[in-house]
């Protein structure tokens, strides 16, 4: 049976990469410190091991023997990044290098496959946005993410570990808010909603709302995952959007009711928008689920 490791198997996006794998047949070792993960969103077939990306000595163990690593353990937040740049330098930087030398002279490593973000590109230069675009960080988080995936890139050539990239959009789905993370990089914004309609609240959006989001759902997100692992060249790096955007203001039309606005956040990008031609030529991934397919998919 083939084996993988996710670390942050545990949080939104792991959980369901988790879940994909698991139905593919594959024995699947989560790795997560539950930082802002839950035990219980980890698949009742898989392994959960509490253990933190930044303890290389626990790292060495858990990875070496893994002939895939999904590496999606991160704080991944925008806001907090400013106000604990070093905290989260170290886990998702250092974390990231714990990684690679866990798995560093494996000859059963067939793939590691990182979570990267579209944050990288800050206001791009061009949209839509291909990976060749100019990288303009404004955040802590955009820079550590863009940082931990120099350095997969860098050693994975050095330490002959065969790795891909990808650049995940706003990806949104069931699982996307997480009271224990409500800040959680921009793709709450739709979680966030949708707890808000429920709750007969109004919507809060930041700024006039014009600012425009590739939204990509997060199964399609885990399937982009297992294609890059089973498909992609070594030293690849792919966006993994959905080509479309929808302003802020369109999202809250979405779903309905009053809206109030609140000030903008300084380090968000007015708009993001994927060029996913790369990834749909050489993996033949491509977005599946709509917009408003992946709305109802929340109440599920
Ligand atoms: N959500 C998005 O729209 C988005 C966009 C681009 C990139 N990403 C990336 O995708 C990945 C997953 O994001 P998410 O939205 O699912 O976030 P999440 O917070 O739900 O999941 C992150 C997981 O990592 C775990 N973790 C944190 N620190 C850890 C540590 N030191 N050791 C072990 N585990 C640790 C957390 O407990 C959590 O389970 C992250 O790498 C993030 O940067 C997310």
């Amino acid at each position: 049976m083939t084996n993988a490791v996710v670390t942050g198997g545990a949080g939104f996006i792991g959980s369901h990469v988790v879940a994909y794998l698991v139905d593919q047949g594959w024995d699947v070792t989560v790795v997560d410190n539950l930082a802002t993960g839950d035990a219980a969103r980890v698949h009742p077939k898989a392994t959960l091991t509490q253990a933190s990306i930044t303890d290389a000595s626990a790292m060495g163990p858990l990875l070496q023997n893994a002939e895939y690593v999904f590496h999606l353990a991160a704080l991944p937040r925008i806001q907090p990044s400013f106000d604990d740049p070093v905290g989260h330098e170290e886990v998702n930087v250092v974390g990231t290098i714990r990684c690679l030398e866990a798995v560093k002279g494996s000859s059963r490593l067939k793939k590691f496959v990182l979570a990267s973000s579209s944050a990288c590109y800050g206001n791009p230069d061009e949209v839509p946005t291909s990976e060749s675009a100019t990288i303009s960080c404004l955040s802590p988080y955009a820079l550590q993410k863009y940082a931990a995936e120099q350095y997969t890139l860098i050693l994975g050539e050095r330490f002959d570990i065969p790795v891909v990239s990808l650049r995940y959009f706003n990806v949104y789905g069931p699982g996307s808010f997480n009271p224990k993370n409500p800040f959680n990089a921009y793709s709450s914004v739709v979680g966030v909603f949708h707890e808000k309609m429920k709750a007969g609240r109004p919507l809060t959006i930041t700024g006039d709302g014009s600012q425009e989001r590739d939204f990509v759902h997060v199964d399609d997100v885990a399937r982009a995952n297992y294609m890059a692992a089973t498909k992609a060249a070594a030293g690849s790096v792919y966006n993994v959007g959905s080509g479309i955007t929808v302003s802020i203001n369109e999202l809250a039309h979405y779903f309905g009711g009053p809206v109030e606005h609140i000030p903008e956040r300084q380090g968000e990008a007015l708009v993001t928008h994927a060029n996913v031609s790369k990834i749909t030529t050489e993996l033949g991934w491509k977005p599946e689920i709509s917009m408003a397919e992946g709305i109802v998919s929340l109440s599920n």
